[in-house]
């Protein structure tokens, strides 16, 4: 005689997921399951609660149980799921590029806070290292502006056309495959220079989160050095120009000391740190007048 076979219901397939992350040592369980379960069924999460004695199809079964794997696995929600949420935009997500994450808001609210208080007109923004494309999209859906924005990955710099061709920036926006450290880029003719760079010291690579260390781009994290190649380039090259020029750049937890060394060593004297929403020193920015 065969078994019969278990339906489940929106309601149970949750709460036994959840407990199945909370015993996997994933955070927000319940969240994770819930978001995860909108990507298998492709619907919002409202539709969850109004739908939670529905019963799950076989292949939307097979679909979720495979996404519950990968997530047990330590595969970010975003890899899985292939989107994410910046800034209120929705973008593309895959391996070639890093995750856009919440405190990088910050270098778009000081983007468009500047581009504002200086009265720039279609201002012209270099950004270094786009990855996703996040901020240059997320500026450039706000204020009219011309990005050439560049990346070191050609697969990253695919992704940022699509986020871009996505959030209907792309008449703003320049992405090109260039690597910042060994190709020339000069920062003249820019009025802002913006960068979240990879900052990560090689020696810290192994103390993140499996979700970082394991999925995310190398490449997109760190230097594979002391964290610092990518600030030491730019003050190098900012200090060049013969026009004036403002250079935003994210920074670590913990590094501001570090960055600020540097900064003086380049005989910087115009900075300041700006921080972000948990008070840590998050934007660098840089004025050369
Ligand atoms: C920290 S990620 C930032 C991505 C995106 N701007 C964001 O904020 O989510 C750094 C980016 O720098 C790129 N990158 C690494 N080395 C580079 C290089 N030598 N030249 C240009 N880009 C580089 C990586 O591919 C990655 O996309």
């Amino acid at each position: 005689m065969s078994e019969a076979v278990k339906i489940w219901k929106i309601l149970d397939i949750l709460k036994v997921t959840e407990e199945l992350f909370a015993k996997n040592n994933i955070s927000k369980p319940r969240l994770n399951a819930e978001l995860l379960l909108c990507g298998a069924l492709k619907t919002k999460r409202i539709n969850l609660y109004l739908d939670f004695e529905k019963p799950l199809n076989e292949t939307e079964l097979a679909v979720y149980r495979s996404m519950v794997k990968r997530r047990i696995n330590r595969e970010p929600l975003q890899y899985i799921l292939g989107e994410a949420e910046f800034y209120g935009l929705k973008f593309f997500i895959n391996r070639s590029v890093l995750i856009p994450r919440q405190e990088t808001e910050l270098l778009v609210d000081k983007t468009l806070e500047i581009i504002s208080t200086q009265r720039l007109e279609n201002p012209k923004i270099l950004d270094i290292g786009t990855g996703s494309g996040c901020i240059s999209i997320a500026a450039a859906s706000r204020v009219l502006c011309s990005i050439r924005a560049i990346d070191i990955s050609r697969e990253a710099v695919k992704t940022a056309q699509a986020n871009s061709d996505l959030n209907n920036t792309s008449s703003r926006i320049e992405f090109i495959q260039k690597d910042f450290i060994n190709d020339n880029e000069s920062f003249n003719g820019y009025n802002l220079v913006i960068s979240n760079p990879p900052y990560i010291a090689e020696f810290e690579i192994n103390t993140l989160e499996p979700e970082v260390k394991d999925y995310e781009p190398k490449s997109a994290l760190s230097d594979n050095s002391d964290g610092l190649s990518f600030y030491r380039k730019i003050f190098e090259t900012a200090i060049q120009t013969i026009e004036p020029l403002t250079v935003l750049l994210e920074t670590g937890d913990g590094k501001k000391e570090k960055v600020e060394e540097l900064v003086q060593q380049y005989g910087i004297k115009n900075y300041t740190f700006h921080k972000d929403l948990l008070n840590i020193e998050r934007v660098l920015e840089i004025n050369i007048i």
